[in-house]
């Protein structure tokens, strides 16, 4: 049996992907995983190709576990694996909840390397991971640091595994959004603490693009001219010019 996981399904960029995922070739089902299991349920009057709900807290320990044991029960193979369940909470870091920083850095990170762990056993040539990374993962970020720095491990950490399983046919690649409108800002306080937005983008772009990329064989898939340029701007800027850009644009100190 052929299968593609979702993780971050319930909403946003991840269930985008899941309308992606049910396009995708040879897919006889779509594994998707969040909290939310009602969202997760509806999915299926959407989608031609069979929905499987694994409601999952991924932050909480045990969760990449009882997927472990799915995987070891089903024995599927998976075509694609794609890690899009994701948070931050942006703020000052001196006034931060903690345990909710140390939450977004266990689903953002630990739980993205630990799904891809998982589900390697699964995987065989010609099957493909795409892990949903940010903007963020290319510059530090003040004011949302914990975020931007469990976003820099996403996207060394797929470049890294991406060239180890080049060999075995096995692609991976890293989605690096720019800001998409989704439940996202409203969990990150985004109104609270971000006063200038270059350009929003819309979650069914951001997969548009990625799976246009994915079968371009990228290693990095970035929507729209304006973020590419960013990005490259960035990798030739001196680290605190790029901060202090970014502190100015948001009139912050
Ligand atoms: N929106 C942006 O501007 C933006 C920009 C760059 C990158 N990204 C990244 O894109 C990815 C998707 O975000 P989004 O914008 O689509 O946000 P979203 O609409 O809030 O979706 C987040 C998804 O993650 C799931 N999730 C959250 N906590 C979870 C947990 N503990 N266990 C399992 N699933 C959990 C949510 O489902 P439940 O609540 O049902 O669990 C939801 O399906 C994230 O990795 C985010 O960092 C977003």
């Amino acid at each position: 049996m052929n299968i593609a996981v979702v993780t971050g399904a319930s909403s946003g960029i991840g269930k985008e992907f899941v309308f992606r995922a049910d396009k995708f070739e040879g897919i006889d089902q779509i594994w998707v995983i969040a909290r939310r299991k009602e969202r997760l349920t509806e999915l299926a009057q959407s989608c031609t190709r069979q929905i499987v709900p694994v409601a999952l807290d991924l932050a909480a320990d045990g969760s990449v576990e009882k997927y472990e044991a799915l995987l070891a029960a089903e024995k599927p193979c998976i075509r694609l694996l794609i890690n899009a369940a994701g948070c931050g909470y942006f703020g000052p870091f001196s006034e931060c909840d903690i345990k909710a920083q140390e939450n977004c850095l266990k689903l953002n990170t630990i739980a993205l390397v630990a799904m891809c762990r998982a589900s390697l056993p699964y995987m065989e040539a010609g099957c493909s991971i795409i892990n949903v990374g940010s903007n963020s993962a290319w510059q530090p970020v003040p004011y949302q640091s914990v975020y931007g720095a469990s976003k820099a491990a996403v996207l060394s950490f797929s470049r890294a595994i991406g060239r180890e399983l080049k060999p075995k046919g096995i692609h991976v690649m890293c989605v690096c959004p720019g800001w998409i409108k989704t439940e996202f800002q409203a969990v990150a306080e985004h109104d609270r603490y971000i006063k200038y937005v270059d350009r929003w983008y819309g979650p069914d772009e951001v997969a548009d693009q990625a799976m246009k990329d994915l079968a371009a064989k990228k290693t990095v898939s970035i929507l729209g001219a304006p973020v590419r340029r960013q990005v490259k701007l960035v990798k030739h800027l001196p680290v605190d010019m790029v901060m202090n850009i970014w502190c100015k644009q948001q009139g912050i100190e």
